[in-house]
């Protein structure tokens, strides 16, 4: 059964299941942030961008649209998912980086790669066959799938990281500790952009590559409860400005530094907060406040599957759209708030007269199988297996416009 099962028929992206890199700066955030960025390059056109905690270069992609250069931009992570993308793009070797591969045969294949391009997609290949959690005989049928195809998977993302490359090409990258970037950071000429961990460990656990890959970067991942305010204090004292971004409310922060705030619902903040103000306003920022209210959310009328409930032959699947309210409701149901995670259509799945679960899907963009850019914005994204990421492209970038092309309620 396995053999005849294409890559198609695994639905995309639906469990992010060939998605290495989990976590974004939410797309109201890019917009502030690109906002921002183009003030301060148009008031100082030499000002140079540095990006500690890169994770996936959304913010150096925003730096790009705003008018740095690649030459302009530093860039630095501790993650190999993150160092990857970052000596593609600086044009190191991949095989600088402080990894090995563990098993004989994945060494085999390795030897067999030429370009840095399908070295580093090999990497990540084997990165991702770990994240799977093979929980589920979907789960399994997917890793084999996956382990089957690994010629075709690091051709696939090799391509499309030659094509990142045009645009990513040239920037610096180190692998580096932020609280380095910033202990060194006394540049006036330079603005420091970044989105730290908040939670603990995450990144560890995500990219864990326990038998395959031995990465070996010695630096704790930041963990922001503990470490945050200590650093945003330094930051007061640099020369360079600051750019932070705080995902929750901070009590104790001088509201005349906070220049930008999304409230999702009541608790769940995101900021943008500066250690210079007064050349924010320099340079023609103006703060801004957008909320999202909270819809009136209505549950389906029908009962969830039961636990006990037996599927036979009589059991009729259907699958059927439903309203952004109607779904939202069971997410706030099952998935104890999520908070800002939407989408753009929704759908539920029935078991005969009972609810079994909802998804939201997100329709932008796929245009085909070689499409490679944007509809929309023409930007380039990155495509890993058969679905297309967006990765901050200037639709999504753009101010005052959020990810779903809407105008953000302003306070
Ligand atoms: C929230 S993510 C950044 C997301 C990124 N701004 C984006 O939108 O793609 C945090 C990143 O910090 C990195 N990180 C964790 N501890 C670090 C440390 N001590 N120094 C530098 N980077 C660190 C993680 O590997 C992760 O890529």
């Amino acid at each position: 059964m396995f053999e005849s099962i294409t890559r198609s028929q695994f639905g995309g992206d639906v469990q992010q299941l060939d998605k290495v890199f989990l976590g974004n700066t939410p797309g109201v955030l890019r917009s502030y942030l690109f906002y921002m960025l183009k003030k301060l390059k148009d008031k100082n056109p030499s000002l140079k961008v540095n990006v500690p905690c890169c994770g996936s270069f959304a913010m150096v992609k925003c730096a790009l649209s705003a008018g740095f250069t690649p030459m302009e931009i530093e860039a630095s992570d501790v993650s190999i998912y993150s160092s990857i993308l970052g000596y593609v793009y600086s044009g190191r070797p991949i095989d600088d980086l402080p990894f090995q591969i563990l098993r004989e045969d994945d060494q085999e294949k390795y030897k067999t790669l030429s370009s840095e391009e399908e070295k580093g997609s090999f990497l990540n290949w084997l990165m991702k066959l770990e994240q799977i959690n093979p929980n589920s005989d979907y789960n399994r049928n997917y890793i084999e799938y996956y382990e089957k195809s690994w010629k075709e998977q690091v051709r696939h993302q090799a391509k499309q990281l030659e094509e990142m490359k045009k645009t990513y090409g040239g920037l610096t990258y180190r692998i580096s500790d932020m609280r380095a970037e910033i202990n060194k950071a006394d540049h006036e000429n330079t603005v420091l952009v970044i989105n730290p961990p908040a939670y603990k460990l995450g990144y560890t656990k995500m990219f864990t590559t326990k038998d395959r890959i031995k990465f070996t970067v010695d630096i704790p991942e930041f963990f922001w409860d503990d470490e945050f305010a200590d650093e945003f204090e330094k930051s007061l004292d640099k020369k360079s400005l600051f750019l932070w971004y705080v995902y929750k409310p901070v009590l104790w922060l001088p509201v005349e530094n906070v220049f930008f705030a999304a409230e999702y619902m009541r608790n769940n903040v995101d900021y943008w907060v500066t250690n210079r103000p007064e050349t924010l306003i320099q340079s023609g920022i103006e703060k801004k406040a957008v909320n999202y209210p909270q819809k009136d959310l209505q549950g389906l009328k029908v009962k969830q599957v039961p636990k006990d409930y037996e599927i036979t032959e009589a059991t009729k699947v259907t699958f059927k759209k439903v309203s952004a309210e109607q779904s939202l409701y069971y997410r706030d149901l099952w998935a104890h708030r999520l908070g800002n995670t939407r989408a753009e259509e929704y759908g539920s799945c029935f078991w005969t007269a009972w609810c079994l679960g909802q998804s939201g899907f997100i329709l932008l963009i796929c245009g085909g199988s070689t499409q490679t850019s944007c509809s929309r914005c023409s930007d380039l994204m990155l495509r890993w297996s058969d679905t297309l990421q967006p990765t901050a492209c200037s639709c999504a970038v753009s101010p005052l416009r959020n990810s779903r092309g809407r105008s953000p309620k302003a306070k």
